[in-house]
């Protein structure tokens, strides 16, 4: 056990453990976990940097910082991840939310003039983040979120509550095709599951040890929601409605020859931050 030091002495010994693992932000993670384990905002941590941690806090501060060591992802120590600026509950039921995802808000907003009432749904919705930032953007907006996971959807359902959307967003554990509102939406995105099995194993440990495989494996290919979903929407989209698909960097010509073979028209891609093919848009 670590003797009773102050909150600066123990944050020095906690950012030298991470760093020690390869961490890029040792000491702004280990100050995060701080605060979260002790209930301290940034600046009350400022103001007690001094006083003596109590053995209880200190335990409690370097179980999670030794399993931020070994890899847990530090969303799901602290249970919430930020997406498009907002902040979501987070659990090892959901996909931990990406910035690279903020493209799919950016193409859904796009296809979507502000002011006009329009319904969106978002298949394999995790923690709710796509949809919930969508509709936090768009007023107009109502909408329902699907996912097979009934830990994932009891968490998004938790969050559309934090964001104040209950009145506009369902929830639903559903598998996709059991779902039946195809021909009502305006709308379809979905970041599914899209990393080939093969690949799966080679990941870094803190996804493919703490994220659910569920929310990764797409199947040989990769391609596998795709093609079920894009099977399913080519039958039941309705007209000029827009599907929004999140993709892995190199599947933007597979994941467009599906379409086009399925009749969709207007197909698009966009790109992330880093350049790299990121959504396909297209229109039914
Ligand atoms: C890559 S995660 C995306 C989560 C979230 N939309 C995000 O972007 O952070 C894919 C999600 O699809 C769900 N999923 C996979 N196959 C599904 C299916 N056939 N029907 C419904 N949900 C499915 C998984 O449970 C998982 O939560």
């Amino acid at each position: 056990m670590h003797e009773a030091r102050t909150f600066q002495t123990q944050l020095t010994i906690a950012a030298a453990r991470l760093k020690s693992v390869g961490l890029e932000r040792p000491g702004r993670e280990a100050r995060h976990l701080m605060q979260h384990v002790c209930g301290l905002t940034a600046t009350q941590l400022i103001n007690c940097e001094n006083d003596l941690m109590s053995d209880g806090q200190s335990e409690a501060f370097f179980d999670a910082v030794e399993r931020r060591a070994c890899g847990e992802p530090y969303e799901y120590l602290t249970g919430e991840a930020w997406f498009c600026g907002l902040a979501f509950a987070c659990t090892p039921d959901t996909l931990i939310p990406r910035g690279d995802s903020e493209v799919v808000v950016d193409e859904a907003l796009a296809r979507l003039p502000l002011g006009r009432e329009a319904k969106v749904a978002d298949l394999g919705t995790g923690t709710g983040c796509l949809l919930i930032a969508l509709m936090k953007q768009q007023p107009g907006l109502s909408g329902v979120g699907i996912d097979r996971s009934a830990g994932a959807v009891e968490v998004a359902r938790r969050n559309v509550r934090t964001h104040g959307l209950e009145a506009r967003a369902a929830m639903l554990a559903l598998g996709w095709a059991e779902w039946e509102g195809w021909d009502e939406m305006d709308l379809i995105i979905s970041n599914p599951p899209y990393i080939r099995s093969d690949v799966i194993g080679t990941l870094d440990t803190s996804v493919k040890a703490y994220e659910p495989h569920s929310a990764l494996d797409g199947g040989t290919s990769g391609l596998d929601a795709y093609r079920e979903i894009i099977s399913l929407a080519a039958r039941h989209m309705k007209k000029d409605a827009w599907l929004v698909f999140e993709i892995g960097f190199d599947q933007a010509d597979e994941v467009r020859k599906l379409l086009e073979m399925a009749g969709f028209e207007a197909i698009s891609v966009a790109q992330d931050t880093g350049q790299r093919d990121r959504v396909v848009t297209a229109r039914r």
